[in-house]
């Protein structure tokens, strides 16, 4: 159920401006010359005004650059403000965040987002779809079909789900200090890898990460359950030191 290659992305979300590639740099350096860190895919979703700008400026690229999201039209036109998945392609990303709660709340629905995931898959991104339930929602135990048909309503049976990597990230913990609880965790994680693969008829199980308040000190605890294939960071993933220092515990 495991899949070996470590995931470490980070979400700056609302963060960022030219002397942030400092950031960028020292992970990358950190990247280049650790050997766990050959055993992990680096990260970083920046952004999008800085996408390019961080492309052109990283020497030695040992992690990759992705955007946070993309709009659902595809291509160049008349839509003020907005940037699409081409756009953000030529501009140098090759990972995409779609369906953040962030965004989710904002109003974004199941069927936004399949039409975003459409026009990811056609720039062949490699896509990070966001699931998870609020807090509310576990209480009433619901968390497995809200996932499901966060799952279901925006990914179609005959898309590339070799491209899609799933989060889970339940809303409740994100910025919020706050994990699941272990056991709880490993059957989410659990649940969505059967459910994926039996309703996509996937070879293979889909890498699904977890998201939500990580940092260097829960993530010992986070290693121990091997379904996991890797996480999304959100504010721990816009200082170096502790992104890096996350990457590091991981494997202590
Ligand atoms: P935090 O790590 O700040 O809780 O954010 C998680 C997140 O939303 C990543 O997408």
């Amino acid at each position: 159920m495991t899949n070996k290659l470590k995931y470490f992305i980070g979400n700056w979300k609302m963060f960022g401006d030219f002397n942030s590639f400092k950031i960028i740099s020292k992970i990358n350096q950190y990247a280049k010359e650790h050997k766990n860190a050959k055993k992990s895919k680096i990260v970083l979703c920046v952004p999008n005004i800085l996408i390019g700008f961080f492309r052109k400026r990283l020497k030695r690229k040992s992690i990759s650059i992705g955007a946070q999201n993309c709009y659902h039209e595809e291509g160049y036109g008349p839509f003020t403000g907005a940037i699409s998945a081409v756009m953000l392609k030529k501009m140098g990303a090759e990972y995409i965040i779609l369906g953040h709660s962030e965004n989710r709340e904002e109003g974004e629905t199941a069927k936004l987002i399949k039409k975003k995931i459409v026009s990811a898959l056609n720039q062949k991104f490699n896509i990070i779809l966001c699931v998870g339930e609020k807090f509310i929602d576990k209480k009433k135990g619901k968390t497995f079909s809200i996932i499901k048909k966060q799952i279901n309503g925006s990914i179609e049976k005959n898309f590339n789900t070799n491209k899609i990597i799933l989060a889970y990230e339940p809303v409740w913990s994100i910025g919020s200090k706050k994990i699941p609880k272990t056991k709880e965790l490993m059957n989410v994680i659990r649940f969505i890898k059967n459910d994926f693969k039996k309703n996509f008829k996937t070879k293979n199980f889909p890498k699904v990460l977890y998201g939500g308040s990580v940092n260097k000190n829960n993530i010992k605890l986070l290693s121990t359950i091997s379904e996991i294939d890797g996480f999304l960071i959100g504010g721990a993933s816009q200082s170096s030191k502790k992104f890096i220092d996350i990457i590091k515990n991981y494997y202590k």
